[in-house]
């Protein structure tokens, strides 16, 4: 699940597929080169919208290969790692906002043997890494408030990736920088050369009306080469 610094790695969302035919979309990215599926975990608590448990996640462990990452926009996330890490997940991204033991939760996904990982929302400063950057596989900059696909890009942060990918490089350059939240052709060269190197895409990928193998080659082909050149010239 681990990317090279230089190569973008494309994460549909399946929160945009069409859940009555849930495999067959996600065959149909994985076919189309996705490298991982990004699962939106929501409670009607910590975000506005309910979507989906572990329940879907065992059944979507068997038909695809692609690792399955949760991100998990959850009150106390703590209560469900066990039962998303049981359901076959490969990696649990929990929110900085959301966990009041940070430290500990973070611990126990490590415990679990998943990958890593932490969000955080739009208004959270990257700061906050400063402490818990060594324990991370993965961070995730939210370019949109969590809770429903479709929103529009927040360009503000785009600075903050910057100082993530700083951060990342000096302090754990193993850690993958992720991106979530309104990344269609437009937004994703911007979010590549600020130093994202995993693209999270839900309605670009499922929502548009040339099909999602185009969808993808499109997201693709936007950020062609920019990824080696952003890297190069730091
Ligand atoms: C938002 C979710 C996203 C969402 C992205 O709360 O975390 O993963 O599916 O959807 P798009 O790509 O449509 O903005
Ligand atoms: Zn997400």
């Amino acid at each position: 699940m681990r990317t090279s610094m230089n190569r973008v790695a494309l994460a549909p969302s399946i929160l945009s597929a069409d859940f009555s035919r849930l495999a067959e979309q996600v065959a149909e990215v994985e076919a189309a080169g996705a490298e991982r599926i990004h699962v939106d975990v929501m409670d009607g608590h910590f975000v506005p919208n309910i979507t989906i448990g572990p329940v879907v996640v065992r059944s979507l462990r068997r038909v695809t290969a692609l690792p399955l990452e949760a991100h998990l926009m959850i009150a106390e996330p703590d209560r469900y790692l066990e039962a998303f890490a049981d359901a076959g997940v490969d990696g649990l991204t929990v929110h900085v906002e959301g966990a009041v033991h940070l430290h500990r939760t973070l611990e126990s996904i490590g415990k679990l043997r998943k990958r890593v990982g932490l969000a955080l929302n739009p208004a959270t400063p990257a700061a906050l890494l400063d402490e818990v950057l060594p324990e991370l596989d993965l961070v995730l900059v939210m370019t949109v408030d969590p809770g429903f696909g479709g929103q529009d890009f927040i360009a503000s942060t785009l600075p903050k990736i910057r100082r993530v990918r700083e951060l990342v490089d000096r302090v754990r350059p193993a850690c993958e920088l992720e991106v979530d939240g309104g990344i269609h052709a437009e937004t994703a060269p911007r979010v590549v050369e600020a130093g994202a190197r995993v693209l999270v895409a839900g309605s670009a990928v499922f929502e548009d009306p040339a099909g999602i193998r185009a969808a993808m080659e499109r997201l693709r082909a936007a950020v062609a080469g920019l990824a080696v050149r952003a890297t190069g010239t730091r």
